[in-house]
């Protein structure tokens, strides 16, 4: 048996359970979901790579194409583009990996990441079950050649290849999560100087047209007062993230009672920085 073979096999396996823990973010948390993510992406290339016999094969000139044929075409070409858009979307939206990115209009970026993501289900899972029956004799001719050379060689080194990355992950977690939090402390410690020079420029301007309104009041001329924040309460809680696990939730969205409770702190920390002005 080829070691090929059994490679895509595993490969396939691996990247399936992948695709299915994304759409557990709340259960995985955002380091898992955002690290592995980035690893799925990498593996939907090897995938592609191992299966460039395909692609030869549909740009071959002058061969006619069968209704399967073009059946998978459509499937896989929508799904190259999904995995590109959710992986770009993704890290654009990064909460741990690029934290620093700050991107203006993130929650464009949000929808882009989920709607991709949604919409690929149903062709990732056309995809599966139109290899349902080709996976099946796979495993079923690994499991005869179990004992051959090189089903195990491939068993053996990709086996230790998932030790060494889930080692990796568990080195590098606490590192990322130190990161994370000095970025939100800095983003908390920022937003707190805006708001208080922002609050203090809205009393400023407050004063300044009360003087006006009296001023002209007296001609009879009415000046309206403008004291609206210029920062919302949803703006300053989108760029704070709760503390209380690995997860990260945004605390915008909190998903527990320790994030409902940060998310809490977070609203009188804002009613304190903008005082009067907040709506
Ligand atoms: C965005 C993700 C994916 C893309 C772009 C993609 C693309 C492709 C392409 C172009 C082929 C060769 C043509 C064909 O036989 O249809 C293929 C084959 C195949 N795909 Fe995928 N695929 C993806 C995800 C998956 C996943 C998650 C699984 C497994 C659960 C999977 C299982 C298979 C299998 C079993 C084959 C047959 C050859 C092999 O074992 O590699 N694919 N895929
Ligand atoms: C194939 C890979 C991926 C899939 C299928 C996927 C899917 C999803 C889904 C379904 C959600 C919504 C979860 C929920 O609201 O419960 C989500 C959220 C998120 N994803 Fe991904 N994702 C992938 C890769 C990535 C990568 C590589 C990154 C970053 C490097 C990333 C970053 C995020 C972030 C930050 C959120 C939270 C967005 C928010 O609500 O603020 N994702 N992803």
């Amino acid at each position: 048996m080829k070691k090929k073979f059994v490679f895509k096999i595993i490969i396939d396996c691996i990247m399936g359970a992948l695709f299915i823990s994304m759409y557990f973010l709340t259960q995985t948390g955002i380091l898992f979901h955002e690290v592995f993510g980035l690893l799925l992406g990498i593996l939907v290339l090897i995938h592609l790579g191992l299966n460039q016999e395909w692609f030869k094969m549909i740009f071959k000139k002058g061969k006619k194409k069968t209704a399967r044929t073009k059946r998978a075409i459509g499937i896989n070409f929508f799904l190259i583009v999904a995995i590109t858009l959710i992986i770009i979307s993704g890290l654009m939206i990064s909460i741990v990996l690029l934290p620093g990115l700050n991107v203006s209009h993130r929650y464009i970026f949000v929808a882009i990441h989920k709607l991709t993501a949604y919409g690929a289900v149903a062709f990732l899972l056309v995809h599966f079950l139109l290899h349902l029956k080709y996976m099946k004799g796979m495993i079923k001719k690994i499991a005869q050649h179990r004992r051959t050379k090189a089903v195990r060689q491939v068993f053996v080194s990709t086996g230790a290849l998932v030790v060494v990355v889930i080692m990796l992950y568990a080195a590098g977690t606490p590192i990322l999560e130190n990161v994370t939090l000095q970025q939100e402390a800095q983003t908390t410690q920022e937003q707190k100087s805006i708001g208080i020079a922002k609050a203090n420029q809205s009393t400023e301007q407050t004063i300044q047209e009360e003087t006006v309104t009296s001023a002209e009041g007296d001609s009879g001329q009415t000046v309206e007062n403008s004291t609206a924040p210029i920062v919302s309460l949803n703006d300053y809680l989108s760029g704070l993230y709760c503390t209380g696990c690995s997860k990260h939730c945004p605390l915008i969205a909190p998903a527990c009672a320790k994030g409902e409770a940060q998310a809490q702190v977070a609203t009188q920390d804002y009613e304190n920085i903008y005082g009067d002005s907040a709506q």
